[in-house]
């Protein structure tokens, strides 16, 4: 039996807003991701994930949905989705939506009604006369109050979560589904798909931090099964891939058996810190029970190169640490990481702006974030714009190429001309250039990984098929005996890999 396109697959993610804009406004939209198809193409990725671009207030940029089955005029509406979805199956590209489903906008039809008064639709949410201790994930309480009673929302207020206990909501995201099923995506990216059940007495939870009575309930298996059966009616393989943090990969097991979820972000290798020891335990773990679908960043935590840059952690969370960042060594180890992780058995989904090496923008004025999550949580977290300021794609113009206008919605610093998307096409060195060899040679790579014995604990080296991947973690250069490779993240000698370098080695 041939595998299903997407075991294997690198699917680029699209943060449309910062992609490439068409018209001008400053925000990127579905015209100008159709003018890059091509880019796409030639980069060798298989498919593309869109971020939300459905009707949305954008008070969490598109995660805040008012309309699940047509597209916001900003993006260029429904006809120019057509055309994209047109264009990139004519490529070979597939496409996937993002479906949004534990909580939708203020704006909904459905929750406007309720605020109305209508008591069957403020079933369809958590409204109650009382409200618990939770916490909202952006900081703040999960409650607001509108006359005597509060709704819940496990993220900003204008995101209210739906009732997922009501039948009128499941019934809602069936035809949701089959609404872009039909129109012919290839594939959901599914939002915190553990979280749209809560516990149902919704308890206080005395603990600080993660709430184990928001997310993770055993009903919301039920859903996802649901989901595949739907998916399973098409006559074409699609995917559906769970964005999925719980504590252990046993955890995530569960959301991946067979009647469940074909794929479910491996966000522990996208936690790990730059450690021999702490990324072969991880992959480890993640090739047992977590499927391979392997990501090294998204538009939810800081750029890799600013992750694995960091020279001394000072706070922020795991995924956004705050700290002095060394670019350059975060460069070096961000195209070490990525070369391992594309040689790992698997799907790697890449976020925009990895393939060139793209910094964090870490010191983006407070009066310009936009982010709730900074907002809701103060200074402690920059939130989440330093990773989503629109793309540079040449090293002069206005907007560095991304836009005919010179203001796009988030402001490009000044050293984003030294990470041109277009410079660094032609260059042999250049990070894009790293990306580009590897997806190619990536096409020829089959079979099991099989870790290799290496006599110092900060190298790993694996074998798979006829590949030989080594990663020096450390600073010192290690010798090899393996000739000269086919491919590495910074130039070697015949003899030897520099630190923070991955080789590939073809036999
Ligand atoms: C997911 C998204 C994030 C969004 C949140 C609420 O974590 O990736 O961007 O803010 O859900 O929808």
């Amino acid at each position: 039996m041939t595998e299903p396109w997407w075991r294997q697959a690198v699917i680029y993610q699209v943060y449309l807003r910062s992609f490439a804009d068409s018209d001008g406004d400053g925000v990127g939209d579905l015209e100008g991701l159709r003018g890059r198809l091509d880019y796409l193409r030639r980069l060798g990725v298989d498919g593309i994930w869109l971020n939300p671009c459905y009707p949305s207030p954008g008070a969490d940029h598109g995660y805040d949905v008012s309309d699940y089955m047509d597209i916001d005029p900003l993006y260029g509406g429904l006809s120019a989705w057509d055309r994209l979805l047109s264009d990139a199956h004519a490529r070979g590209l597939k496409v996937l939506m993002d479906l949004v489903p534990n909580h939708c906008s203020v704006e909904h039809p459905w929750f406007k009604a309720a605020l109305a008064g209508d008591r069957e639709m403020r079933d369809r949410f958590i409204f109650r006369r009382q409200p618990n201790n939770w916490q909202s994930i952006f900081g703040g309480p999960a409650w607001t109050r509108v006359d005597d009673e509060w709704y819940l929302h496990s993220f900003a207020p204008e995101q209210p979560d739906f009732n997922w206990r009501n039948p009128a909501v499941a019934e809602y995201f069936d035809q949701v589904l089959r609404f872009w099923f039909d129109r012919g995506v290839d594939g959901i990216r599914i939002d915190v798909a553990h979280m749209m059940y809560k516990q149902a007495d919704l308890l206080d939870w005395p603990g600080t931090g993660h709430n184990p009575h928001m997310s993770n309930q055993p009903e919301v298996h039920e859903v996802l099964r649901r989901w595949r059966r739907i998916a399973d009616g098409y006559a074409r393989d699609l995917t559906l891939v769970g964005e999925i943090w719980v504590p252990t990969v046993d955890d995530l097991a569960l959301f991946l058996r067979p009647d469940e979820l074909p794929q479910a972000f491996y966000f522990d290798l996208l936690m790990c810190p730059w450690d021999a020891g702490r990324f072969r335990d991880s992959i480890t773990r993640g090739l047992s029970g977590a499927g391979g679908t392997w990501t090294l960043a998204n538009h939810d935590v800081h750029r890799s190169v600013s992750r694995y840059g960091l020279l001394t952690r000072t706070g922020g969370p795991a995924t956004r640490p705050r700290g002095e960042v060394d670019v350059a060594l975060g460069v070096r180890r961000a195209r070490a990481a990525a070369l391992l992780t594309l040689a790992l058995p698997g799907s790697v989904y890449l976020y925009q702006g990895e393939e060139a090496g793209l910094p964090e923008v870490l010191d983006l004025p407070d009066s310009v974030r936009q982010d709730p999550t900074f907002h809701r949580s103060g200074p402690a977290d920059y939130g989440r714009d330093g990773c989503r300021v629109p793309l540079p794609w040449t090293s002069t113009g206005p907007s560095f190429g991304f836009s005919a206008s010179p203001s796009p919605w988030l402001p490009q610093p000044r050293w984003f001309a030294d990470y041109a998307i277009e410079d660094q096409i032609d260059l042999t060195d250049s990070t894009w250039t790293l990306h580009h060899q590897a997806l190619t040679l990536r096409r020829t790579l089959s079979g099991p990984l099989e870790w290799l014995p290496t006599p110092r604990h900060d190298v790993l080296a694996f074998r798979r098929g006829s590949l030989t991947s080594v990663t020096v973690f450390g600073d010192a250069p290690y010798p090899t005996t393996l000739g000269t490779p086919a491919l590495a993240s910074t130039p070697c000698t015949p003899d030897e890999i520099p630190g923070n370098t991955t080789a590939w080695f073809v036999e």
